[in-house]
């Protein structure tokens, strides 16, 4: 996500450490006491300027949300958003998704949403597309026996790329679309999806769930 770098984001992150936790590493193994009830826990990674995530955790108040970006300037947008509407199922963390079993114990996540994740077209970046098979090992560990995975993205390449990665590492297809707002049926949008909407761009979706834990 392009955006200018805003001065003095992570001193404005740290006001709110009601919603944006610092040292979120304390928490692994204890998110849901930090929610203070045993709801379940969905996780989105990469979420931008956060208008999914937010509209996800009003339209789901017994489902705990967690909002992942790596930008301190991008999560500063949503932090901004989601002070507006105050929301005690959401919360959300600057935090790279590579380090996720850092701040999670295995299977403490029952849903991990990844919505238009940066495509890195070039082969000798693949490892840093969030469907690697290294980040799908990541996943399966902190999913729950069953827990699940929705993608979704404008982009073909990291689209079929991701369903292969699906496939060779043991996850079940549960759902698919090439093009999902042909249903007809409510779908949360994200920034990136509205502006892909608006040009016509199909979206293509595909929901995915963990055989079993090894
Ligand atoms: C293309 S943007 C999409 C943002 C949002 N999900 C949307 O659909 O509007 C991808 C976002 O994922 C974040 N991101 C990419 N890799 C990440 C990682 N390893 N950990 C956390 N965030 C990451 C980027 O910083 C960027 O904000």
């Amino acid at each position: 996500m392009r955006l200018r770098k805003i001065k003095n984001a992570g001193l404005q992150l740290a006001k709110h450490p009601e919603l944006v936790i610092p040292n979120p590493e304390i928490h692994r193994g204890k998110w849901k006491k930090l929610f203070n009830n045993n709801n379940p826990i969905h996780l989105e990674l990469g979420m931008g300027k956060g208008q999914f995530i937010i509209k996800m955790a009003t339209l789901n108040p017994d489902i705990n949300f967690i909002g992942i970006e790596r930008f301190d300037s991008v999560i500063l947008q949503a932090m901004k958003k989601a002070l507006e509407v105050k929301l005690p199922n959401l919360r959300l963390i600057h935090f790279d998704g590579a380090r996720l079993l850092d701040i999670f114990e295995e299977h403490e996540i029952e849903k991990i949403y990844l919505n238009f994740s940066d495509p890195w077209p070039k082969s000798r970046h693949a490892k840093r597309r969030l469907t690697y098979p290294a980040f799908l090992e990541i996943y399966r560990k902190v999913l729950v026996e069953g827990g699940e995975i929705e993608f979704k993205t404008d982009n073909v390449h990291l689209f079929e790329y991701s369903i292969i990665s699906f496939n060779n590492n043991d996850f079940i297809f549960e759902d698919f679309s090439v093009d999902l707002h042909a249903r007809d049926e409510e779908i949360v949008t994200t920034e990136y999806e509205d502006r892909f909407l608006a040009r016509n761009q199909p979206i293509y979706f595909v929901k995915v769930k963990l055989k079993g834990v090894k």
